[in-house]
């Protein structure tokens, strides 16, 4: 490994702006409440910021349908505000990244406003036109085309229709969303997150995608003509060399439908720096958790990663997904989301933490009525929905947890009062203290960054891999089970640098996440 570098060996923590820290009270999160809090961050011991959309949006996906690339939403602040945010990180160290959604707009974008006001207008190819639509599904439920009465044609949307499709292959439009990142970048951004990109091109004569078996609609097609066309490698190499006309840029990439193999062939020295595989969120339905899966998905990440020299990066929660804390942890207990965060902060990658993950953060219950995500409206009961991993930072235990002096957008968490990051840092037994340890653990520790994966056998219900370089080996067991499991005796002088359990010993302890480093 060579030196440094912040988006490879740090941290990247995502901000979900609406619900972080809200300064004006209006319930909703700003910019202006971050900056108070980036002392916390740093403390924390993360590298960068993600913050998901800021933009000006009639949230009708949640500022994922962005009505203006180039500005920020009045309810989060200004572009003042946005300078003064970017100012502050770099003072403290940190970097942050922005998320650009560009496989479709709003439809009250002006370009779409333009585009659908007459067959004729010079932006009408900036947007997916055509007579007849083909089978296509949207992901968000039912069919990817809209019926537009005025102009009698129907237009492409992927995710809900009040978010067309741009139409990449404009150049017209691939000269305006470059531009968007430059102007980004001259107010000193240092990098993006790349929203479902590999969908931009679609096949150019859109043919039906094959059928194939599934549960919705959506999953029952075979997705080879609307993502994953030839024409978005050469869109990388220009994008790529637009970010390295700036210093030290950054991209990572959503793989829409992501597999290993998928993601690796997005990254490289002239495409994407990193893109997501998701290995350890499956999909939707099923979240496995139990050593032998995770250890499969890590070994076949590791071979197809490394053969292709691509840096991995490592995922358990994000505004998509409910959080790992609430998938693997009962009640309460935090014994699992420990071990999910040990994994996030300890795999060969880069870990991206989930604003509150640090705290155990759990889902919010949402009824029925109060569901405002697009597919959860659609899918419920099947689906419920992703309000549920979007709730207020619980900051501390008093009014809206500290988020905010009004009623916040969604409901807080009942368990603020005990689960909230004052509390946390007042109790040095707390996950904010473990993952605090992790975080600084892997500052201090190279092999923790760069180092090789090994697997170490491992008796039942255990996981056990060295990160190792030539001139340090760090340990990392772990019990996923309620009973004490005999650990093999390694080679050897091992010191202890962790352990969620006081007594460390021959054995591991229920449920330990255990740290040491080789001797030399
Ligand atoms: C992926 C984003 O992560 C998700 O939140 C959003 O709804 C879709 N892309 C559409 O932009």
């Amino acid at each position: 490994m060579n030196t440094y570098l912040w988006w490879r060996d740090g941290v990247i923590y995502q901000i979900y702006p609406r619900s972080f820290a809200d300064s004006n009270g209006d319930g909703l999160g700003d910019l202006p409440g971050i900056i108070p809090r980036l002392d916390y961050l740093a403390d924390l011991g993360i590298d960068a910021l993600w913050l998901s959309p800021i933009y000006p949006s009639p949230d009708r996906d949640f500022g994922y349908d962005v009505s203006d690339y180039c500005n920020v939403d009045p309810r989060y602040g200004t572009l003042a505000d946005f300078d003064r945010l970017v100012a502050e990180a770099h003072d403290r160290g940190l970097h942050l990244i922005l998320d650009m959604v560009m496989n479709h707009t709003s439809d009250q974008h002006a370009w779409f406003q333009e585009s659908r006001s007459a067959r004729d207008n010079p932006k009408r190819d900036w947007y997916i036109w055509r007579n007849q639509p083909n089978n296509w599904q949207a992901s968000f439920g039912g069919k990817a085309w809209e019926f537009d009465q005025p102009t009698g044609q129907y237009y492409l949307h992927l995710f809900t229709k009040e978010q067309p499709d741009v139409n990449w292959r404009n150049p017209a439009v691939r000269q305006a969303q470059l531009e968007a990142f430059r102007f980004w970048m001259d107010r000193s951004v240092d990098g993006f997150r790349l929203d479902v990109f590999n969908a931009y091109f679609k096949h150019p004569d859109l043919p039906d995608n094959p059928p194939k078996f599934g549960l919705r609609a959506f999953d029952r097609q075979k997705h080879i003509y609307d993502i994953d066309q030839p024409e978005m490698l050469p869109l990388l190499n220009e994008l790529r060399a637009l970010l390295d006309s700036y210093p030290e840029r950054y991209s990572v990439g959503e793989t829409y439908q992501a597999s290993p193999q998928k993601t690796v062939a997005y990254c490289g020295p002239d495409k994407l720096h990193a893109a997501f595989s998701f290995d350890f969120t499956s999909n939707e339905l099923s979240f496995p958790w139990n050593p032998g899966w995770i250890k499969e998905q890590i070994a076949r990440r590791e071979q197809i990663f490394n053969k292709a020299g691509v840096w991995p990066t490592t995922v358990m929660s994000n505004h998509d997904l409910p959080r790992a804390a609430s998938r693997y942890a009962k009640g309460e207990q935090d014994a699992q989301a420990r071990i999910a965060l040990a994994l996030l902060l300890t795999l060969r990658g880069t870990p991206f933490m989930y604003y509150g993950e640090e705290i155990g953060m759990r889902d919010i219950a949402v009824r029925r009525s109060e569901i405002l995500d697009p597919p959860g409206r659609k899918y419920w009961p099947i689906y419920k929905g992703r309000d549920g991993c979007r709730s207020p930072m619980q900051w501390d235990n008093g009014k809206n947890a500290g988020f905010s002096s009004a009623k916040p957008w969604l409901p807080v968490h009942p368990d603020y009062l005990q689960r909230n990051v004052a509390a946390q840092a007042a109790d040095p037994d707390s996950l904010f203290h473990f993952t605090k340890k992790l975080l600084s653990l892997r500052k201090t520790f190279p092999a923790l960054q760069g180092g090789d994966y090994n697997p170490l056998e491992s008796p039942p219900g255990t996981l056990a891999y060295l990160r190792s370089m030539p001139e340090q080996s760090i340990l990392v067991a772990i019990n996923f089970k309620s009973r004490t499991t005999e650990f093999v005796a390694l080679q050897g002088k091992w010191q202890l640098l962790l352990s969620s359990h006081e007594e460390s010993t021959g054995t591991l302890a229920p449920y330990e996440v255990r740290l040491a480093i080789k001797e030399s």
